[in-house]
């Protein structure tokens, strides 16, 4: 018993020496980028919207699977060619999601940021050299282990005539999110996760239908509400984002507590 203390004692201790070293930016815009497009998809960019108020994010309408019925290749297509809402015409690159098809689990944040709009591939910021490090020291995983996805597919900005501009990120809209979330909900009928891991407060309110904020549901796991494969839960654990550890270091311990009761369930198949 000391042992194991001791031991987990050990473990958390290396998480957060190894979540404290340093993270660097990556490369800014103009430098060379993998960037698969990079020509706006609109040529006048819509006024600022509104950023929401932080509670109306639960959807009052059921949960219900999107009917797309494409493959993960056509709706990273149809995501390409979206204009549902306004910020398809004002994003460099749509950000469809990324990792294994096939994975068990998916990791679900809120949008793409400045560094996700220019690189097409979500969580590649600071944020997501957390995450990373998280996947990796916690759980043991690479990001190509996993899918990682976001709420909405492309960058909500303050501005969106600036998109250059840094600094100019915003959540999502309630209309924004709901004019998405038929290509989450179909990402997630396609790769039939066991558990979804959803990252702050947006995609934890948006996936649990919920408007309770990220420490009131954190610690534990919840079904998802949608059924995704028959007579099947799958399993969702909310934890809180990787910006939220940049700015508040106390977090760590909570997400490692959050992570290891994931790697147990990834491990026996029970919660
Ligand atoms: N934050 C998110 O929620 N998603 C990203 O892809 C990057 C940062």
């Amino acid at each position: 018993m000391k042992r194991q203390l001791a031991e987990t004692a050990k473990d958390l201790a290396a998480y957060i020496r190894s979540l404290d070293e340093d993270l660097t930016e990556p490369p800014p815009a103009g430098a060379a980028t993998t960037a698969p497009v990079l020509s706006r998809a609109g040529k006048s960019a819509p006024a600022a919207a509104p950023v929401p108020p932080a509670a109306s994010l639960a959807s009052p309408a059921p949960l219900m699977p999107a009917k797309i019925n494409a493959s993960m290749d056509e709706l990273a297509e149809q995501v390409k060619a979206c204009r549902n809402c306004g910020l398809g015409s004002a994003r460099l690159n749509a950000v469809f999601g990324v990792g294994n098809r096939k994975a068990k689990v998916v990791f679900v944040g809120e949008g793409p940021g400045f560094q996700e709009d220019h690189k097409g591939e979500p969580f590649v910021g600071r944020s997501g050299q957390l995450l990373d490090k998280i996947l990796e020291t916690v759980l043991g995983l690479k990001r190509s282990d996993v899918y990682i996805a976001n709420i909405v597919k492309c960058h909500p900005m303050k501005n969106p005539a600036d998109p250059e501009s840094h600094g100019n990120d915003r959540p999502p809209t309630p209309d924004e999110i709901a004019a998405c979330r038929p290509y989450l909900d179909e990402q997630l009928r396609a790769i039939k996760p066991a558990c979804i891991v959803t990252l702050g407060s947006v995609p934890t309110k948006v996936l649990l239908n919920t408007d309770k904020g990220i420490s009131l549901m954190r610690g534990r796991a919840y079904d998802y509400p949608v059924e995704i494969v028959p007579g099947r839960p799958v399993k969702l654990i909310p934890t809180y984002h990787p910006a939220a550890l940049l700015r508040n270091p106390n977090l760590k311990r909570d997400t490692w507590e959050d992570m290891k009761m994931l790697k147990a369930f990834l491990e026996t198949g029970k919660i």
